[in-house]
């Protein structure tokens, strides 16, 4: 299985920020544009290629900035519009590539053209921007992804669809208007300089004619059903591609589409649509070698089937922390969020598993993603107090589903700083747990074997053995192992419960956890052959 190789986003190493909680520059304890541009060294140390910021334009921040009031400037909470023109010249100037948050399928409920909807009333061209129907009761079946009806109801006794939050209703994709506008936003956006844009909710825009009920529940893994994966998106995307190819250089779209199984997703990646996907199939895979070679074998396929690079994932703002995950038994099936009196993972076995999961990650050809904190090893925060969630999760499930407030506590930096150095004085909107000052980064950084200096070390071997333009040619070395060779590197890990030794001319260059001659449970190595 070889990838293809082309531009830069085909083997490229991609950062998300979550602008909230990456850095904070005026110390209000909520992370900002001038607080990224401030620690953007820090990216290019690691090595990666392009960093996505997640939202931070104009908001009432119900949904964390997912909820968007204004798609044409910055929320006053993240700085200025002339901010994230500096952090983009800034990112430009240290060779990163920058990436925004596009949010199409739904805008915030204080959206100018929401509010003319409700003011316009029944009928109106503006109530038929959004997707307002008439009945005595809920429209139909459909709930919203955070918990209780897809449906509110305004004063005059309409509803109006939303798959999130109330606060966020959801578009109507059949408007030429609102098809139009986001031509408009997108366009705005390279204009002033952007490399790309993540699309979020990519798979949920259109939904099927006549809001038909929904036939089985949706699961968060692969959501189906009337509202989800309809063929109608297709069309934006092919639009969407003709806007971006009409700019220089190489700028991208990249599908957030929980959609499955992979065949359905590489639709979303053919040559004149989006440029990627985000593999959530491999997020979710689990720590045990068939599913994790499936998951592998199954993604090269179908991406290589429309000539698309895969792209590999293993944490986000939406998920639990990779090293919190693999810390339960493989295969657990895992709640949507942690807190007081659930089951604690085993911390060290998960920090070993995910180390080697990253290593394995980073083996693979094709484009990867990080999540900010997770070079620093960090686990989900299972100490956050329910008090302190923010989460619309929280709220709408009556406090039964806890949400993912605890991938999204403010980052670490230094251990003996007021907010461990995520801003001036001692706020942060979320807490950050006493365990941080382990994580931060400068206790990690020229520490040898720290999980800092294992990204580090991986992403820069990454680049000058090829991997990311390599391909995987599979070998075995037994049930319980993953083992591949990529051009002249040989990627092991090791999900089984025994040692395994490694071919003989093999050097190890690089391992999750020390070796030997051989690689224990729960570890990858990467080794050249002679
Ligand atoms: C996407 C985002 C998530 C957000 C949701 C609604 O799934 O990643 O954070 O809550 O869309 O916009």
């Amino acid at each position: 299985m070889t990838a293809p190789t082309g531009p830069w986003w085909r083997e490229s190493v991609i950062y998300q920020i979550y602008p909230r909680s990456y850095a904070d520059a005026n110390g209000d304890g909520i992370g900002d544009l001038p607080g990224i541009t401030s620690r953007l060294d820090h990216l290019a140390e690691l090595g990666v290629d392009a960093v996505w910021l997640s939202p931070f334009y104009v908001s009432p921040q119900c949904d964390a900035g997912y909820d968007v009031a204004d798609y044409r400037d910055v929320d006053p909470v993240f700085g200025r519009l002339a901010d994230a023109d500096a952090l983009i010249a800034a990112g430009h100037e240290r060779g990163l590539r920058i990436l925004v948050d596009l949010v199409p399928n739904h805008t915030s409920d204080r959206h100018p053209w929401f509010q003319a909807a409700l003011a316009a009333g029944p009928g109106s061209p503006e109530r038929d921007r959004y997707l307002f129907r008439s009945a005595d009761d809920v429209p139909n079946n459909w709930g919203s992804v955070f918990g209780g009806p897809a449906w509110t109801r305004v004063a005059d006794g309409q509803w109006y669809l939303h798959l999130f939050d109330s606060s966020q209703p959801d578009l109507n994709w059949d408007n030429p208007e609102v098809r139009e506008e986001f031509d408009a936003v997108i366009r705005f956006w390279l204009d002033r300089g952007v490399d790309g844009m993540r699309i979020d909710v990519a798979h949920g825009m259109v939904k099927a004619a006549g809001l038909p009920d929904q036939g089985s529940p949706a699961t968060k893994g692969h959501r189906m059903g009337p509202m989800w994966d309809q063929d109608g998106v297709h069309d934006i995307f092919r639009r969407w591609r003709s806007i971006v190819d009409s700019y220089p250089g190489d700028r991208i779209l990249v599908a957030e589409a929980w959609v499955g199984p992979q065949d359905r997703l590489a639709r979303y990646v053919r040559p004149d649509e989006l440029h990627q996907a985000f593999n959530f199939e491999y997020l979710l895979a689990a720590w045990r070698a068939p599913d994790q070679r499936t998951a592998i074998t199954d993604s090269m396929d179908a991406f290589g089937s429309v000539g698309a690079p895969s792209t590999w994932v293993l944490s986000n703002h939406d998920v639990l922390r990779h090293p919190t995950r693999l810390g339960f038994p493989a295969g657990t099936a895992l709640p949507n969020g942690l807190g007081a009196g659930d089951p604690v993972p085993d911390a060290a076995l998960g920090l070993r598993r995910a180390r080697a999961a990253t290593l394995l990650m980073l083996g693979l050809p094709g484009a990867a993603y990080l999540y900010q904190g997770e070079e620093l090893g960090l686990p989900e925060d299972i100490w956050l107090p329910d008090e302190a969630r923010q989460d619309p999760q929280w709220t709408r499930t009556g406090h039964t589903v806890r949400g993912r407030d605890g991938c999204r506590v403010p980052l670490p930096w230094v251990a003996d700083a007021p907010s461990y150095g995520f801003g001036p004085g001692p706020s942060s909107w979320l807490p950050q747990p006493e365990i941080w000052a382990e994580y931060a980064l400068d206790r990690q950084r020229g520490v040898d074997g720290s999980t800092y200096e294992l990204y580090r070390s991986g992403l820069a071997l990454r680049r000058s053995l090829g991997l990311g333009s390599g391909s995987v040619d599979w070998v075995d070395l037994g049930p319980d192992v993953v083992a591949f060779r990529n051009s002249s590197t040989l990627v092991v890990a090791n999900l089984g419960g025994d040692p395994v030794t490694l071919p003989p001319g093999c050097t190890v260059v690089l391992s999750s956890s020390p070796v030997s001659d051989q690689v224990p449970t729960d570890t990858a190595v990467w080794a050249t052959t002679s």
